[in-house]
């Protein structure tokens, strides 16, 4: 153990270092024109970005003058031998309470695009985020020639992909992260309204008429759903979403489901030089509750990188984009000089809104021409000839392969225990909201306080594999996608199917349905979306190489804080002893 110990240190030792240091405050702000409390770090809102060169050891100092028990969460950053900076309370660390500190160190073990946040209670939904970007170091195989093969563009790319464009989307609310789940406490509702959507932190409200905003809603949602939005362009409380729980309509916050008022806010610019040729838009979800879509007028988009790693470049109109999800783009810089709006759409299953942003040409300031859009305000193509893209096929690369097969293998049931907002992820029980009280399952994986349900527990250096389950409990209530994110290092999504997943593991249900599988480079990737709606299954698969407690959860913040988590006690065997320089803070 003591040796293991060490490891938790002793990758400090050669690489480049990057030191931060952030100080939280809980202060005004008015993201969309209309003033509440949010946090900042360091005055900004999102918070300023990181950025390192792969190799590098990052080191982030982070003071809390917030009046919340709080932690910074480095999404998608492996955390390899690290486990002590994955921020969050009750596995990894105590909270930083007001006026405390915590040092995060970790490596930069992965090039591409990654986000922080907050992974205390909901204060993701009160602006603890901001986006991160690893340089690939300069010798890494890039997948650029596959969209040109002229030298200048090459060069034009790799200039532009070392200079991204950080695009952080995110959903707002006028409620704070607290009271919104209050709300659903309160309500006995699975809510999903928000006030606007924000690019780099700045949006508007928009109100419109509740026929025009139903008319925009996907026509299999409208079939489910038969009611018209509110108009905030949010779906009612109706029992096909909502179950026949108990429920407190008169508890419903004014405001949060309807009673929209218009407020105009400062919007994202952002300027671009066509004599670079390219650019790269590296688009980050942060949003709380929404998935979203994502656009910019009359330019194409060359997805070439998701989730921190290359893929084979796919072309695209527009890119879907779930919680906690990373997609980054080429864009070709040969458009008249002018302004060109990027509209980000909510999918519109849970609500028909829209945020925007503008991409400007250097020159083409005064050039008043309105630019062509490739989506309506629900999120949907304007014609056939927008080819939205395929996330089902993002073959990474180079190629990657998972083994046949895997040696462990654990099933997880998704699905609602007693309301329509709690949720369980292990088919059992609901992992607690409030993580501030349990003692780090780091310091003592055996804790009692959370249930052994709740605990996976594996093996260092062998494959597991986890299959989600949706079980619909009552056949008429629609399970929506859930976004399920793992901590540490990502995974390959091996295998989908409808019905229930009836075998003793994957090997056996490979020989007998192979069709369901797909083991020739897969995604690999960090989050992994289930189906909407449907009894389905999903299947990932991943190597244990990283001994620590790591979270397994939906990034749907609701269905977080409503329970849907599980903990993975990854390389339980040879779990490293907590460096002494992190029992005292
Ligand atoms: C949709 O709602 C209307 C009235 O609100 C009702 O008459 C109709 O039967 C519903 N359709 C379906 C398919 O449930
Ligand atoms: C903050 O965290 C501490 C544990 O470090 C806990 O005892 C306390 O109850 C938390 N405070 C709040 C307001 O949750
Ligand atoms: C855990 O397994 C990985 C992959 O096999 C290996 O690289 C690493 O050294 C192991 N860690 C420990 C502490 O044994």
């Amino acid at each position: 153990m003591a040796f293991a110990g060490l490891l938790c240190m002793a990758a400090f030792a050669q690489a480049a270092q990057v030191h931060y240091t952030w100080d939280l405050t809980w202060a005004p702000g008015s993201p969309n024109g209309v003033q509440r409390d949010l946090i900042f770090i360091n005055g900004r809102f999102p918070g300023p970005p990181l950025y390192a060169d792969e190799g590098d050891d990052v080191i982030v100092e982070v003071t809390n003058h917030t009046p919340f028990n709080t932690t910074v969460h480095f999404h998608g950053i492996e955390q390899r031998g690290t486990p002590c900076s994955d921020g969050v309370p009750g596995l990894t660390q105590f909270p930083i309470e007001p006026e405390g500190k915590y040092i995060y160190k970790w490596r930069a073990n992965d090039y591409g695009t990654y986000w922080y946040h907050s992974h205390d209670s909901s204060l993701l939904l009160d602006g603890l985020y901001g986006a991160i970007h690893i340089r690939p170091s300069p010798d890494r195989e890039n997948p650029f020639s596959k969209i040109s093969s002229d030298p200048d563009d090459l060069k034009a790319m790799k200039e532009a992909e070392q200079n991204p464009v950080l695009v952080v989307l995110s959903d707002w609310d006028h409620l704070t992260g607290p009271e919104y789940m209050q709300a659903m406490e309160d309500t006995g509702y699975d809510i999903f309204c928000s006030d606007s959507i924000l690019v780099n932190g700045m949006g508007s409200v928009y109100c419109k008429d509740p026929e025009e905003l139903t008319s925009y809603q996907p026509a299999q949602v409208q079939e489910v759903i038969n009611a018209t939005l509110t108009d905030k362009g949010c779906v009612p409380f109706v029992t096909s979403l909502q179950g026949d729980w108990e429920h407190h309509p008169d508890n419903v916050p004014p405001g949060l489901n309807s009673g929209c008022e218009p407020s105009e806010g400062p919007k994202a610019g952002f300027s671009v030089d066509a004599s670079q040729k390219w650019a790269s838009f590296n688009f980050i979800s942060a949003a709380g509750v929404k998935a979203l879509v994502a656009s910019i007028d009359e330019h194409p988009l060359y997805v070439y990188e998701v989730d921190g790693r290359y893929i084979e470049p796919q072309l695209a109109h527009s890119i879907e984009i779930y919680n906690g999800e990373r997609y980054s783009a080429m864009v070709r810089l040969d458009k008249e000089p002018a302004s060109y709006t990027m509209r980000v759409a909510s999918t519109g299953a849970q609500q028909v809104i829209s945020g925007y942003g503008t991409v400007t040409y250097q020159g083409g300031e005064s050039n008043q021409r309105e630019s062509e859009a490739y989506i309506n305000y629900g999120g949907a193509p304007v014609s056939d000839s927008i080819k939205p893209l395929d996330t089902s096929n993002l073959p990474p690369f180079p190629p990657i392969h998972p083994p046949q097969r895997a040696d462990d293998f654990h099933l997880l049931t998704l699905g609602r225990i007693g309301t329509s907002w709690q949720w369980t992820l292990d088919g059992t029980e609901l992992f607690p909201a409030d993580l501030d009280a349990l003692y780090p399952i780091i310091r003592d994986p055996d804790s009692l306080q959370l249930a052994d349900a709740l605990k996976i527990k594996t093996i260092n250096g062998t494959w597991v594999d986890l299959v989600y389950q949706l079980e619909i409990d009552e056949p008429t209530v629609v399970q929506p996608p859930h976004p399920m994110h793992k901590h540490s290092n990502k995974a390959f999504i091996i295998g989908r199917g409808t019905g229930k997943f009836q075998w003793s593991d994957v090997n056996e249900a490979m020989r007998q349905h192979p069709e369901n599988f797909f083991l020739n480079n897969p995604l690999y990737r960090d989050t992994f979306v289930t189906s909407p709606a449907g009894e389905s299954w999903l299947a990932i698969r991943y190597q244990v190489v990283n001994p620590g407690p790591f979270f397994l959860h939906c990034h749907t913040e609701t269905h977080l804080h409503g329970g849907m988590g599980v903990v993975l006690l990854d390389g339980i065997d040879v779990w490293p002893e907590v460096p002494e320089e992190y029992l005292y803070q």
